[in-house]
């Protein structure tokens, strides 16, 4: 595409550089480079910032790099969703970031992007490389599922039925699943749907938080500020028809991991496996994140980003590595969730575990749920050992 062919006119072009021109100096993240209208009237009006320029869109991310190359010194490019982007460049000097969000003329008018209405195709995908398009969706997807998908614009908790309420926070709805009212482990039977903790709301419930009084046990309570939400607002209860794991106790984490990780048909590696690693069944290697040489893969593994592996390393099924983990040389890790920020250091292992964020495992460490007496292990919660 040749300069003279500017895909994409940016909207509020003026009061963009009026906002950025007296910065004296670092980055301004432009998190939606698009066809780089914005950040070529940046750089050109304020010689002393330097730019951040992330799209998730390739081809976008192309044109551009070539419409900016004058001032390819002053920028870094960056491919990805821009809910990341902060985060992968929190050690610069961030003095701005402009978000100009939603989809570009250029998507919209190739037809082969399958945005727009003229062409045939149904695909809808700004990052090309990710799996699902709407052709999957709309043609695949049981239309029980689309309707839900469809419904998901209202306000919404998913819910499940359970056979003891009196356990549970417990939704009372009426015929059209609106939410009348929700009480916590009910005495006097209001229904069978509990809640499952998964929300949509907006910033309203933020505005109705500020304004619930402390509960009798010197608490705000969600109950307290979801029975004055369904006052004001359409709140409806989607009962979900796939396997209920009741996440209860923190190794029900585990369950609920294998439970997804079964269903990982398909590897899907988006960065770097070096030479000679072993992978036997399928894992997510998500950006960032690395496979040293000599490390080896059992069953199904997720690995998150900026995480790395080092050599000789054994990860074995059920294992979900979080973001910006470090599992130095030779350390085995079964069934075990390893949250952010966490080091295992070499030669450690690390059996049916959930390791928190920020821990630091020095090496040639054991945790496992195996005991020489053969007894079971025990966990202390709230002053209480479970089994
Ligand atoms: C309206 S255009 C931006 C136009 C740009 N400001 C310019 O001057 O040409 C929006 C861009 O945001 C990108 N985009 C939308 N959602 C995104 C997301 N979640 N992460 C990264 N890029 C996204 C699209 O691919 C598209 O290129």
């Amino acid at each position: 595409m040749s300069e003279t062919k500017i895909p994409h006119i940016p909207v509020l072009f003026n009061e963009v550089i009026e906002t950025f021109k007296d910065l004296e100096d670092g980055y301004v993240i432009d998190c939606t480079l698009g066809y780089g209208g914005h950040s070529l009237g940046i750089l050109e009006s304020n010689p002393n910032i330097k730019l951040i320029c992330n799209d998730q869109d390739d081809e976008a991310l192309n044109f551009s790099k070539n419409r900016l190359k004058e001032y390819a010194n002053r920028i870094i490019f960056s491919k990805g969703n821009f809910k990341d982007v902060i985060n992968r460049y929190k050690d610069k000097n961030i003095v701005g970031i402009l978000a100009d969000i939603g989809v570009s003329s250029l998507q919209l008018d190739k037809n082969d992007r399958g945005f727009g209405f003229n062409g045939e195709t149904l695909d809808m995908r700004m990052d090309q490389n990710q799996e699902l398009s709407a052709n999957e969706i709309v043609n695949e997807y049981a239309q029980n599922d689309l309707e839900k998908i469809l419904k998901f614009n209202w306000y919404w908790v998913l819910v499940n039925e359970v056979e003891q309420p009196e356990k549970y926070w417990i939704f009372k709805v009426d015929t059209d699943e609106n939410i009348k009212e929700i009480i916590e482990k009910p005495e006097v039977p209001i229904g069978k749907l509990a809640n499952l903790w998964v929300y949509k709301f907006d910033s309203k419930i933020f505005e109705i938080v500020d304004n619930i009084p402390l509960s009798p046990r010197w608490e705000y309570e969600i109950t307290d500020a979801i029975n004055d939400f369904v006052k004001l607002f359409p709140f409806k209860a989607f009962k979900i028809e796939w396997e209920f794991i009741d996440v209860w106790y923190p190794w029900d984490i585990l369950t609920s991991n294998a439970h997804f990780l079964n269903k990982l048909w398909k590897s899907n590696i988006k960065w770097i496996v070096e030479e000679w690693v072993t992978i036997k069944w399928n894992i997510v290697l998500e950006e960032w994140s690395v496979l040293k040489s000599w490390t080896y893969i059992e069953w199904n593994i997720y690995i998150w980003k900026w995480s790395s592996i080092w050599p000789n390393t054994y990860l074995r099924w059920n294992t979900v590595i979080w973001d910006n983990c470090k599992v130095w040389n030779a350390v085995e890790v079964k069934n075990s969730s390893i949250w952010d920020n966490t080091n295992i250091a070499h030669l450690s292992y690390v059996w049916d575990s959930i390791v928190w964020n920020n821990v630091n495992i020095g090496w040639w460490f054991i945790t496992a749920n195996l005991r020489h007496d053969k007894g079971n292990i025990k966990v202390p919660i709230n002053g209480k050992y479970w089994e």
